[in-house]
């Protein structure tokens, strides 16, 4: 195993990042990357390793997967093929196994950019150092028996406190590149590190309120999160005004650089249902705006997103559509070699427990574009989709309504009348005190994984049912067979999930 190194940012295997070169194989020598999916496993895996006599040298924990930090993580080992079926067996929720023989993949060195920190940890303690890793959602790019190298970004606290941590670990190396906190707020900043960590994302929405919300949380969290442009779709109002919406609100949260381009004007294969009904006729009704400022780009949405995709390192951006899946089933349709340079799509959309809001059986925005959606569905990306399940937990209060409002600031005052209006036809409706936020979970499970907790199952979309159109059919008991092809998150943190939105919404 001694030449085993691993990097992170290259498409090896799908888009689990793993950049890999291993040179030593023999007969007897099977390397397997195993892609499990489960809270805890990391410590089953050591535990289960140390314990029973396996040769430990041949298990490398290669890489945590930041999007699910606390639960997804990559590990390659090498051993006999029974050796490998042991592992599987006692692994419990493993999501992929990829065998692999004479694995040759050229690396590339790490790219160091402003902000980046470094850390390199060397000898016995190095399981610890990767708990620490997955505590801080560092990332693991360089792995060898006796080190690991580490990359974190964040503020100087957060840097200190690792660093601090890692020292009695046998911390070797400390090296800050670059400047680690930047100030927030400046007009036109952007964060350039590469930190992969760090979430580097595209917003595709219908806005809408809740979409609102979403982006104002992401905007409002440059530690975690890197928005490289919003593309808008037609949904809950045309795209016509959900273009010009998402331009408001990114001069609300005082970011005009941030691009904007309208996409999708109708979904793929059918006339466009709106949903002026929950969020009025302007989709952002409850607070008159003004009309924004900061440009439309020329660039169509679905152009935007292929070009992205094609230009930025593959397995570093992730799809964050709030709204119908129109723009990313066409970006797919027209350019299929963009589906395997994605780190992921995190999702809102579809329900299982709680069935259907725009009919009896589907969710909005897989119901206005049911073949789109099938179509991501199907892509074999990794996806986290955000449903009703969850949303129908996020409901607002009146409480967290007035800590809106005695924030005394324009974006508390704003959201705070966003929810006023979203919430009447909610209340009407269900009966419930407030509204569901549904799209700013997406955002929420980006940053805090650890609010949710869910299942990998298989989903597929209904796209002909008279009735049941636009159904998610969750395999939520795992009773079909078919293969998981998405994370479905069940239980919400919902006091946690306010608390940030609060705490992130102050910044702005
Ligand atoms: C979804 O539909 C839209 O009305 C909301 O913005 C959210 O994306 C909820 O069903
Ligand atoms: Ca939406």
């Amino acid at each position: 195993m001694s030449a085993l190194k691993i990097k992170q940012g290259s498409t090896s295997h799908s888009a689990y990042n793993l950049r890999a070169s291993y040179s030593e194989t023999t007969e007897r020598h099977t390397l397997a990357v195993i892609v499990a999916n489960e809270p805890g496993v990391l410590a089953r895996v050591i535990g289960l390793f140390s314990g029973r006599g396996y040769n430990i040298e041949s298990l490398t924990v290669a890489e945590i997967d930041h999007e699910g930090h606390r639960s997804r993580i990559t590990i390659v080992t090498s051993g006999t093929p029974q050796v490998i079926e042991q592992i599987k067996a006692q692994l419990g929720r493993i999501v992929a196994v990829h065998e692999v023989h004479d694995l040759t993949v050229e690396g590339s060195a790490v790219e160091r950019e402003l902000g980046l920190f470094k850390v390199v940890a060397t000898g016995e303690q190095r399981i610890e150092s990767l708990r620490l890793a997955e505590i801080f959602r560092a990332n693991v790019v360089d792995s060898t028996l006796t080190s690991f190298v580490f990359e974190i970004t964040g503020t100087s606290e957060k840097l200190d406190a690792f660093a601090d941590l890692m020292r009695p670990l046998g911390l070797t190396e400390l090296a800050r590149t670059g400047i680690a906190a930047l100030p927030r707020g400046v007009p036109g900043h952007r964060r350039r590190g590469r930190d992969m960590g760090a979430h580097r994302i595209i917003i595709d929405t219908d806005p809408g309120q809740d979409d609102a919300v979403a982006i104002l949380l992401a905007l409002a969290s440059p530690d975690e999160i890197e928005v490289l442009g919003i593309t808008a779709v037609a949904g809950n109002v045309p795209l016509a005004l959900t273009q010009v919406n998402a331009r408001k609100i990114c001069e609300i949260a005082g970011r005009p650089d941030i691009r904007v381009f309208a996409g999708c004007d109708r979904p793929m294969a059918r006339p466009l249902v709106t949903a002026e009904h929950v969020h009025g006729t302007t989709g952002l009704d409850g607070i008159d705006l003004p009309v924004p400022q900061m440009p439309l780009q020329a660039q169509h949405g679905v152009d935007f997103i292929i070009d992205t995709l094609r230009r930025e390192p593959a397995g570093t951006v992730t799809l964050c559509p709030l709204g119908p899946l129109t723009n990313i089933a066409t970006a797919f349709a027209r350019a299929p070699d963009i589906i395997a340079r994605l780190r992921g799509i995190v999702l809102m959309g579809g329900a299982y427990f709680e069935v259907g809001n725009i009919t009896p059986a589907a969710e909005f925005n897989i119901y206005v574009d049911p073949e789109a959606a099938r179509a991501v569905f199907a892509a074999g990306v990794p996806l986290t989709v955000l449903s009703l399940d969850v949303s129908h937990k996020a409901l607002t209060s009146r409480a967290w309504v007035a800590e809106l409002r005695a924030l005394g600031t324009r974006t508390g005052e704003v959201v705070a009348a966003w929810t006023d209006f979203f919430e009447r036809f909610d209340t009407a409706k269900y009966g419930s005190e407030g509204a569901p936020l549904h799209d700013p979970l997406v955002i929420a499970w980006l940053i805090r994984p650890d609010l949710f907790t869910g299942r990998h199952i298989n989903v597929e979309i209904e796209t002909e049912g008279s009735y049941t159109l636009g159904m998610t059919v969750a395999d939520w008991w795992g009773v079909s067979g078919r293969k998981a092809n998405a994370f479905w998150p069940g239980t919400l943190d919902r006091d946690g999930f306010f608390a940030l939105l609060t705490e992130r919404l102050a910044r702005l």
